[in-house]
């Protein structure tokens, strides 16, 4: 048995941050990062809600911690603030979603607003965030349906100051979202229906929206793009690209987004059996991104042929997008590699997302994996 659950409100479109003018009056604590303060949106977004610069938390810093998550927690407590909003990329929302969890365990339960400025993790619209634990190195994702944002703001706009850097590894974060809920263990027509599009959308726009960050319609559609990649993995899970996104992001500081564009080839060759004279023919896993091979436009005949024309087409991606292709060309030591491959194996096998992965890896499964990225 399955269950679904739309109950957050959506509202989209250019200028669409309008709409916090609906918590004019209010007791509210903006929760985002020293970006949106330099930039003006933070005040945009307090001027719409009548409130000053005591309701803004503004140490938001990429890669949430336990730490900041305590911080931010006690911030909303001291305003007393029924309406949180988190104005920022995945990093913002995603402490906002922890706070949410802790104050609900405390009895108190906040209307969650997620303004999302990055395209993106999707966090607007997913049960599920990531959280570091630096005391043990690792980042934790936990998944509760409490979590997902009461309300989700759209605005593509915000997203034309994103530096090209950024725009590259969030657009990287969006296609691996897509791609892991396609071929994930409880993909359904219900998250396939909103990968596909998220795929279509982002395969088509990304690079435009990199080349030219400040068009309308590339970052409009990067912005759909992520909210709908967001939806089908929070229907249908991820998988070990994340897993592994995961361990490398807590080991090296290696961005989300990075760490994913660097991972997706390896995985998809490990998941389809690419890897395996004539696996790539009898995989399930191979059928499915066959199919989301043909579904962005590959010529493919064969299953094999599509998967192989697949995994250049990400190759090629990251080449456009300046995306490097190892762990060593990002300049990663080999010495500080093999002192930490065991403990990032454990991680990946440990990983929530890991469970949701088509074909379930062994440690010498994920070591291989592991010593192709670095190179
Ligand atoms: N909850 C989920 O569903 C989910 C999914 C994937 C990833 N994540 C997590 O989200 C985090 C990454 O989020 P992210 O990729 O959005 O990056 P981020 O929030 O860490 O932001 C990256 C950088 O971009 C800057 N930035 C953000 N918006 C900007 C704008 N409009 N203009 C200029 N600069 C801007 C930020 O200040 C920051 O320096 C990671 O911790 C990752 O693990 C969560
Ligand atoms: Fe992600």
């Amino acid at each position: 048995m399955e269950k679904m659950s739309m109950n957050s409100n959506l509202i989209f479109g250019a200028g669409s941050i309008d709409a916090l003018a609906a918590f004019n009056g209010k007791r509210v604590a903006v929760i985002t990062d020293p970006i949106m303060t330099k930039n003006g949106v933070a005040d945009s977004a307090t001027g719409l809600m009548g409130c000053g610069k005591e309701a803004v938390f503004d140490k938001i810093e990429p890669d949430p911690t336990l730490e900041q998550v305590a911080e931010c927690c006690a911030f909303v407590e001291s305003l007393n603030a029924d309406i949180v909003v988190a104005l920022g990329g995945g990093s913002a929302i995603d402490t906002v979603k922890a706070v949410v969890l802790v104050l609900l365990g405390k009895g108190r339960k906040v209307y969650f607003v997620a303004v999302p400025t990055t395209a993106g993790t999707g966090s607007e619209v997913t049960n599920y965030t990531v959280v570091k634990d630096v005391s043990v190195g690792r980042k934790i994702p936990l998944s509760d349906d409490r979590m997902i944002p009461d309300m989700a703001i759209l605005d593509y706009t915000l997203t034309k100051t994103v530096p090209k850097t950024v725009t590259a590894f969030t657009g990287m974060d969006v296609i691996t979202h897509a791609l892991e809920a396609y071929v994930a263990v409880n993909a359904s027509a219900i998250s396939d229906a909103y990968a596909e599009k998220a795929l279509r959308l982002a395969f088509a726009n990304l690079h435009d929206a990199y080349l030219r960050g400040d068009e309308d319609t590339p970052r409009e559609n990067m912005m759909m793009a992520s909210y709908l990649a967001g939806l089908a993995f929070t229907k249908a899970g991820l998988g070990i690209c994340h897993s592994i996104s995961h361990a490398l992001g807590a080991a090296f500081r290696i961005p989300h987004g990075e760490a994913n564009a660097i991972t997706l080839p390896h995985v998809i060759a490990f998941n389809s059996g690419l890897d395996v004279p004539f696996g790539a023919d009898k995989s399930s896993s191979a059928v499915r991104y066959a199919e989301a091979a043909r579904i962005i436009g590959l010529p493919a005949a064969g299953t094999r042929l599509a998967v192989q024309y697949l995994v250049r087409e990400l190759e090629n991606l990251n080449n456009k997008l300046g995306i490097p292709k190892t762990l060593m060309q990002l300049g990663i030591n080999s010495a500080d590699f093999k002192e930490r491959r065991a403990g990032i194996i454990e991680s990946v096998l440990k990983d929530g997302c890991t469970a949701a992965n088509p074909v379930q890896p062994d440690a010498g499964h994920v070591g291989k994996i592991l010593d192709k990225i670095f190179g």
